[in-house]
């Protein structure tokens, strides 16, 4: 059976990608930030994971606004990166993993998720930057299983829904006949607001909070309602629900308990609140 070895957790805003092509790391902007990664990597390169499956959200690349699934899985053999307008680098394509992606699909289904399977899939930078810090040099070392989570158009999935659907694909990975060793990546937020009367709006205090409840009590998030949630964290801070997922994926495959192995919360990045986090199950 598969191994699912942790999960993982970064913020994925464009002008990342910018820097990490211009070179920046060691910029005083960027340092702080790009500081989270070395020990995250170190861990990686000692459990070697094979696979990851990429919580992320859709920005407008491959689902416009006339078309919005809430859940929609990958099932191609690979992802191809597009011009998204930011000004930053289309990466190469990022290799499937067929087997797995049918698997999710299969098990969702039957646990009564209705999404929509995609046999072919365009990635934007919620997908790519995540990979790209992860592993910077050379060719992506993982095969991919992308998962899309609706945050851009209402009405958005629940907290509690989307830990359910993240449970669901932790079992299902759990339950995968294979020796691969698997990841979780959760790419989104933390708290911000890229327009409106609140733009720049950033919430340290609920930050650090969710932060806390993912290790200590990943149910916590849960009492929020979505509207809730925007109030709490901006409109775009909802990209918090792809940590839901992550950890509701390591609550199924490892049993309640997690070790935090690297942490780092940062403000900002533009107009975020950037997080990276490495948890594995106890
Ligand atoms: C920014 C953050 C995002 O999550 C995103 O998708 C686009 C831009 C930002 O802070 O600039
Ligand atoms: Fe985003």
């Amino acid at each position: 059976m598969a191994k699912l070895i942790g999960g993982l957790g970064t913020s994925h805003i464009p002008a990342i990608g910018g820097a990490i092509h211009n070179g920046l790391q060691q910029d005083p902007y960027w340092k702080p930030f790009f500081d989270g990664f070395p020990p995250l990597r170190d861990w990686l390169g000692e459990k070697k994971p094979d696979v990851v499956v990429m919580f992320y959200n859709d920005h407008g690349l491959n689902f416009f606004l006339d078309k919005m699934p809430t859940f929609a899985v990958g099932a191609a053999p690979e992802y191809n990166n597009a011009d998204e307008g930011w000004g930053i680098p289309t990466l190469p394509p990022f290799k499937g993993e067929l087997d797995l992606s049918w698997h999710i699909i299969n098990t969702l289904v039957e646990k009564e998720f209705d999404i929509v399977t995609c046999q072919e899939m365009l990635v934007d930078h919620a997908c790519t930057l995540p990979l790209k810090l992860f592993w910077p040099e050379g060719d992506c070392p993982v095969t991919v299983v992308p998962i899309c989570i609706n945050t851009v158009q209402f009405p958005l999935p629940k907290p509690n829904r989307v830990y359910a659907m993240g449970k669901a694909v932790g079992e299902a990975i759990k339950a995968w006949d294979s020796s691969k060793a698997v990841a979780v990546i959760a790419s989104g937020g933390l708290s911000h607001q890229l327009d409106g009367e609140r733009a720049g709006f950033i919430n340290k205090e609920f930050d650090l909070q969710f932060l806390d409840s993912l290790e200590s009590n990943p149910e916590w998030i849960n009492q929020f309602s979505v509207h809730e949630l925007v109030e709490k964290t901006g409109t775009q801070g909802v990209e918090l629900l792809m940590w839901v997922a992550m950890r509701g994926a390591l609550a199924a495959a490892g049993g309640a308990r997690v070790r935090r192995v690297t942490g780092n919360y940062h403000i900002p990045i533009s107009n975020t609140a950037t997080a990276v986090l490495a948890l594995e199950t106890v």
